[in-house]
């Protein structure tokens, strides 16, 4: 192998050892995927969907952007949503979020960083609808921490917005979203509280996972 032959390496030892624990492992994945989580993640390398949730092949599809952004114009995103509620049909859409994230921070302090700038706007919405809070908080540090759950909360909310999933609850179709946030340093993830099982309640699930956060990091 003339390019990055370690990787190739580490993949046959691992195809290997699939094999061994389940002959059949690869046979049966090639026939058909039936995985029961759409993981919506941020790029950040350290934040592997599978990895952290102990998930194998063929138990989550993932879709991975900067910042775990939901915008309702990206064909990617609303592509892989629309495959993953309509044709695999899974149960459970998780937004992750993660301590630390680059994306919220340049959202957050500003600097011009060029083409991406575009795409941190979205979070920069995310900001000003909560600036009071954010305004609130007693450090930067704080408004970076409570800044990546706000996004969680707001991008479940776009999700739960979609006609796609309105049409699947209206449908009668099991589909729980849920908002978690990861945390680099600990490897832990934690439920931010904003699950939805059907639009009734999204403004009030919102809402109260909003308060939550302001709980987490006004000085009291
Ligand atoms: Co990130």
């Amino acid at each position: 192998m003339k390019y990055l032959p370690e990787l190739f390496t580490a993949n046959a030892r691992w195809a290997e050892k699939m094999v061994a624990d389940d002959p059949h492992f690869f046979a049966g994945l090639a026939a058909i995927q039936t995985p029961a989580y759409l993981w919506i993640g941020c790029a950040d390398s350290r934040v592997p969907a599978n990895e952290i949730t102990g998930l194998k092949p063929g138990e989550v599809f993932v879709h991975r952007n900067v910042a775990n952004v939901v915008v309702h114009t990206d064909l990617n995103c609303l592509s892989v949503m629309q495959y993953a509620i309509e044709v695999l049909k899974v149960q459970h859409v998780i937004v992750c979020g993660h301590y630390g994230c680059g994306g919220v921070k340049a959202a957050l302090e500003g600097p011009a960083l060029g083409l991406i700038d575009n795409w941190l706007r979205h979070i920069q919405d995310v900001r000003d609808r909560h600036a009071e809070l954010l305004a609130a908080l007693p450090d930067n540090e704080a408004r970076w921490r409570a800044l990546c759950e706000l996004n969680v909360i707001e991008q479940v909310r776009n999700v739960a917005r979609t006609p796609l999933v309105g049409d699947a609850w209206r449908r009668g179709q099991p589909l729980m979203l849920h908002s978690w946030i990861y945390g680099l340093s600990d490897g832990r993830l934690q439920d931010l509280q904003a699950s939805m099982q059907d639009g009734t309640e999204m403004e009030s699930v919102v809402t109260q996972a909003v308060a939550g956060v302001r709980v987490r990091y006004m000085p009291h």
